[in-house]
């Protein structure tokens, strides 16, 4: 909230103090079609009820993603976008083509070359950690995740890896100090972050375009036909970047809200270490708990009414998963974290057309570094309080100290 007591979607330090949860509280049950304020005119509007954000969803012909999903986010100068070239922001039927050659780099071959690469790197991780009775959970052993998708889907070094997590997470964090210098004007900044994985997988095309043959993202892109004709090379390198950051900081943040999430209820993680078996239950009630990806933007292609409130054609709407996920309308006690919640219907994912095509992907890596952490049969507790990242689009941590306590 601000000091007028109006609620800010769009100010990074509700998120940053976990106001954001008393926030949605109070719009679901008051003002589930918010109109958000900005300057200029510049405000948007917000879905908060479970139902709400659903529906929405599932409306492609009311709400476009052809201007991206991230608030700010256009990817050219000048109001143009991605739009039409990247998996994300396109709209049916443009989108049904482009996510149908997308589908290779998500096979389960390929999900199944992550999960062994995350794992090896784990492996290390876990020992690194033992070795020195503790570390910074978000920075030494989360983005082992990322890391080791990125080696197996692009078929890069852990080196290359590396440089590409540090790109993505300077992105997702462009409105927090920490991760990305506050000196430009905050469009700007964007776009300047957004430039520099487009550079890099620039550079990348230009090394693999005279490998075609092979078995990894590039290849699969540089094979893939679209109405008959070779994908250009932009449309390559947005949905390149698409994969890199749809997946990178979302799988890696989970991972650390949903170690904090177990380490702040003992009992549910004694029930986790205790029977392995319901890992996959936790995983869910982790994907739910974190919301990481707190909200994706649409604009309304039409006028429509929701709860009896006019959103004109043209308007910004923004869909809040992480509200969504704590719905008392949909989930029993929402704010209770439960690794046996059953139904838990999240909406983490999304849902609709444009559902994480990088799901199994993600949960794969989730269940490895769970896994890891089952299995190290170490005590583990915080070492200082966790810091959360500044973004009101991605909920993360740029640091969350733990240590073995036996
Ligand atoms: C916990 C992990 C993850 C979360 C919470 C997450 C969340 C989401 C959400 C909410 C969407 C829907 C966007 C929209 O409707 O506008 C989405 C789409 C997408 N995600 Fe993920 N994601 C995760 C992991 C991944 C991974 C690991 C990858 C790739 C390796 C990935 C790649 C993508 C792509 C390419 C899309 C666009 C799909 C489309 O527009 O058809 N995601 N993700």
């Amino acid at each position: 909230m601000t000091s007028t007591g109006v609620i800010d979607l769009n100010d990074v330090e509700l998120f940053a103090s976990e106001g954001h949860h008393a926030a949605f509280r109070e719009l679901r049950a008051h003002a589930p079609v918010y109109r958000n304020p900005g300057p200029d005119g510049s405000g948007f509007w917000a879905l908060t009820r479970y139902e709400d954000v659903l529906a929405a969803y599932r409306d492609h012909d009311t709400y476009s993603s052809a201007h991206g999903a991230i608030l700010g986010g256009s990817f050219r100068t000048g109001g143009d976008t991605a739009s039409g070239d990247m998996l994300v922001a396109s709209d049916p039927p443009r989108h049904r083509m482009l996510r149908r050659l997308m589908h290779p780099p998500f096979s389960p071959s390929m999900v199944a070359r992550v999960s062994t690469q995350v794992r090896s790197l784990l492996a290390e991780g876990v020992a690194r950690m033992r070795q020195e009775g503790g570390c910074d959970f978000a920075l030494d052993f989360a983005p082992l995740l990322p890391v080791g998708a990125l080696m197996a889907l692009f078929g890069v070094g852990a080196s290359d890896a590396r440089h590409i997590v540090g790109l993505t997470r300077r992105m997702v964090g462009y409105r927090d100090p920490a991760l990305c210098p506050q000196d430009d004007d905050e469009r700007l900044r964007l776009a300047h972050a957004q430039a520099d994985i487009f550079e890099y997988f620039a550079d990348l095309l230009d090394e693999r375009r005279d490998e075609p043959d092979r078995d990894d993202v590039l290849g699969m892109l540089l094979r893939a036909r679209l109405n008959g004709l070779p994908l250009d090379d932009t449309q390559i390198l947005y949905n390149c970047m698409n994969i890199a950051v749809g997946g990178n900081e979302t799988s890696s943040y989970t991972t650390c809200a949903g170690f904090l999430a177990l380490l702040r209820n003992p009992g549910e993680w004694r029930r986790l270490r205790e029977d392995p078996g319901l890992l996959p239950g936790a995983l869910e009630e982790i994907l739910r708990w974190s919301s990481t990806n707190a909200y994706v933007q649409r604009v309304t292609l039409r006028d429509t009414r929701i709860h009896g409130v006019e959103i004109p054609a043209g308007e910004i709407v923004t869909l809040w998963n992480v509200s969504a996920n704590r719905d008392p309308g949909q989930f029993r006690e929402p704010d209770r974290f439960d690794i046996t919640r059953d139904p838990n219907r999240h909406l983490s994912f999304g849902s609709g057309v444009h559902r994480c095509i990088g799901a199994p992907t993600g949960n794969a890596e989730l269940a490895e570094a769970f896994t890891a952490l089952i299995e190290s049969g170490s005590a583990f507790r915080t070492a200082g309080d966790p810091v959360r990242l500044r973004s009101n689009f991605i909920l993360g941590f740029t640091s969350m100290p733990i240590e073995i306590a036996g």
